[in-house]
């Protein structure tokens, strides 16, 4: 089953489609699953379908990249989503007990959401930050070199 197509996202799905060559229409799945997530700040399995039906390309084509990307949220996130890079040069620098930190200073487990819905905390591979590890990403927002005096501080920061 497919979410329903709003008049609003037709109108910028479309928008984006005329971005297209017809022979390009499978490049829409990105900046599509980009769209329906700005939307509602999560993209459902229901949407991958609406999405595929929408281009003419199998479901399965969507879901794979929605389930890929870790920039893409098959659930509702907090206000803020705070994403730890645990890969090879962020964890020789200490992304383990970063990790650790954020866990404790926010008092939930990774892929879990603060009860006030203020912060997600995630773990994703590569930020593509290796030379300024150990990384992590609030939003649009990359923080470099950290450590937990660093993090608790740009929490506290945040609105
Ligand atoms: S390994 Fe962490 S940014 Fe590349």
């Amino acid at each position: 089953m497919s979410a329903v197509l709003s008049p609003e996202l037709r109108e910028r799905f479309d928008a984006i489609r005329a971005l297209y060559p017809p022979e390009m229409a499978a490049s829409l799945v990105l900046p599509l699953l980009h769209c329906a997530q700005e939307a509602k700040g999560h993209v459902t399995e229901d949407d991958t379908v609406m999405i595929a039906d929408y281009i003419g390309v199998p479901a399965i084509q969507v879901l794979e990249a929605m389930r890929w990307y870790t920039m893409f949220h098959g659930a509702p996130q907090g206000r803020h989503v705070v994403k730890v890079c645990r890969n090879i040069a962020c964890a020789l620098r200490g992304a383990e007990s970063l990790i650790d930190h954020l866990q404790q200073r926010l008092g939930i487990g990774v892929g879990q959401t603060t009860p006030d819905g203020r912060f997600t905390l995630q773990t994703v591979e590569c930020l593509a930050s290796c030379g300024t590890a150990p990384a992590m990403q609030v939003g649009n927002t990359y923080f470099e070199q950290l450590d937990a005096t660093r993090v608790d501080q740009i929490l506290k920061d945040l609105p």
